[in-house]
């Protein structure tokens, strides 16, 4: 489908903002919604009337209770694979329940994957939110199917902010921006298609970028601006695409913030690079462009234009950006009580091809075998020995990088010993904050320090790809007392 870009405008989803303590309803629900102005109107779920589900809007420390609620039809209308586990065919087709990624949340109201419920239902989950400014998510979690839920329209974003946030008056109100990038497939007729292997028996594939490039609900759109500094959100919510994002000035992007909130002091960088899950809290300064128009690329595509206007509207507009954000202690490596090694495994069939993933060999069924203790502090170190990057994400905590070392895969398999192929390599900039999703490159080792804080019960670690996770990349771990 070749469509002409940025002939729509940007749409900016509805904040919820709460009065605290805060309840919401948010409400799932099949809807039709324009995604270029040259497409006829496109079947999608959403949670909101609009493909953008309401931003909320939360105040850390300031609990929020929010009824999850399943308005969807009883039939699914993309490709379920009976087979993946939990998927059988005595179970309902259409199931959700919702995952606030990045919060720390008691187990109950964690979106756990089998905590799902029917058309019909919905499910009140507390969120107490003892945590600090960052740029949270939700999205789908039903066991099996999330990757079809997901890319049906299930996800919005979750902005919780602090005082040390306030403090730096970074650009606020209009310009503030949240950008949701996800790709999708489309048909000639205008609608969402996944694929399938092919095999009526097991029609899941191992992975799936899509031609179509959203932000916001709209595929290529464009935004105007004025010559002043903004800040911009930036979600990746596709299944299985990285964005590898730049302008097309060349000028840098500067970096203030990552998954789990502010870094410790910005940083310019060429490129932003994000996995699935994964964010960038960043600002743009238009103020040398005015009347220009520029580009947000990812790769050599460009994906949104924006029209800078001559002049800016706000006073104070050339507010300066911070250098120092927030306060950042490194957890020492000497604090870890154990490390645990985990590998990240690829089970291919006679020809080839992928056929399944999975973490130390296990699937998500098997007994749990990772326990941390509450208020400890672990390393996990992640032994990638697949081709490919995979975005391992955990729930609950927030952790550090530590380091990337890659090593002889080779060896590995033989000798069930790791020979170093190359130094360690320290987070870059973007990657020095706090985490909750890493990418794990191949034939590497990627360490993480991280403190089980916040509460005891049942979570889960898995990548965040999402074909990979629904087949099995994805392992239960308990925090116990
Ligand atoms: Cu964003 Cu377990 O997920
Ligand atoms: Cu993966």
């Amino acid at each position: 489908l070749e469509l002409t870009p940025f002939v729509d405008p940007l749409p900016l989803p509805q904040t919820m903002g709460v009065a605290y303590p805060g309840k919401l309803r948010i409400t799932m629900r099949e809807i039709h919604a324009k995604i270029h102005r040259d497409v006829a109107p496109t079947l999608m779920w959403s949670y909101s009337p609009t493909p953008l589900a309401p931003i909320i809007e939360a105040r850390s420390g300031h609990p929020l209770e929010i009824e999850w609620v399943n308005n969807l039809p009883t039939k699914h209308f993309l490709p379920i694979d009976h087979s993946l586990h939990g998927c059988g065919h005595d179970i309902p087709d259409v199931r959700t329940t919702t995952h606030v990624h990045g919060a720390r949340v008691p187990s109950k109201a964690d979106g756990y994957p089998t905590d799902w419920f029917v058309p019909g239902k919905s499910r009140t989950c507390v969120y107490p939110l003892q945590q600090d400014a960052a740029t949270l998510w939700y999205h789908d979690h039903a066991m099996g199917l999330n990757r079809l839920n997901t890319y049906a329209g299930l996800f919005g974003l979750f902005l919780v902010r602090d005082e040390v946030e306030d403090s730096l008056h970074l650009p606020s109100g209009k310009y503030e921006i949240p950008l949701i990038l996800y790709d999708r497939e489309i048909t000639a007729d205008g609608q969402l298609f996944y694929p399938t292997s092919g095999d009526p028996e097991h029609p899941w594939v191992s992975e799936f970028e899509g031609d179509g490039i959203f932000i916001n609900g709209k595929i290529r759109p464009h935004v105007e601006v004025e010559p002043r500094p903004y800040r911009f959100r930036i979600l990746n919510t596709a299944n299985s695409r990285f964005f590898n994002l730049s302008l097309d000035t060349q000028q840098p992007i500067t970096q203030i913030g990552s998954d789990q909130g502010l870094l410790s002091t910005s940083a310019d960088i060429p490129h932003l690079i994000l996995a699935p899950a994964e964010r960038g809290d960043v600002l743009i300064d238009f103020s040398k462009s005015s009347g220009k128009t520029l580009h947000l690329r990812n790769g050599g595509l460009d994906i949104l234009q924006f029209r800078v206007s001559a002049q800016t509207t706000s006073p104070n507009s050339s507010a300066s950006i911070p250098k120092n954000l927030r306060t950042i202690e490194r957890i020492p490596e000497s604090s870890a009580v154990t490390t645990r090694t985990i590998t990240l495994d690829e089970y291919q069939d006679k020809v080839g091809n992928s056929m399944l993933m999975l973490l130390n060999h296990k699937r998500w069924h098997e007994p749990v075998t990772e326990r941390p203790k509450l208020n400890t502090t672990e390393i996990w170190e992640f032994v990638n020995l697949t081709e490919d990057t995979h975005p391992l994400h955990l729930h609950l905590v927030r952790f550090q990088l530590l380091d990337r070392r890659r090593f002889d895969v080779f060896n590995y398999y033989t000798y069930n010993k790791v020979r170093y192929t190359s130094d360690a390599l320290p987070p870059t900039p973007s990657e020095s904050g706090w985490k909750d999703t890493i990418q794990c490159p191949p034939k590497a080792i990627t360490r993480i320090i991280v403190r089980f804080e916040g509460y005891t019960g049942n979570y889960l670690y898995h990548c965040h790809v999402l074909e990979h996770e629904a087949n099995d990349m994805m392992r239960p771990f308990e925090v116990i007392a």
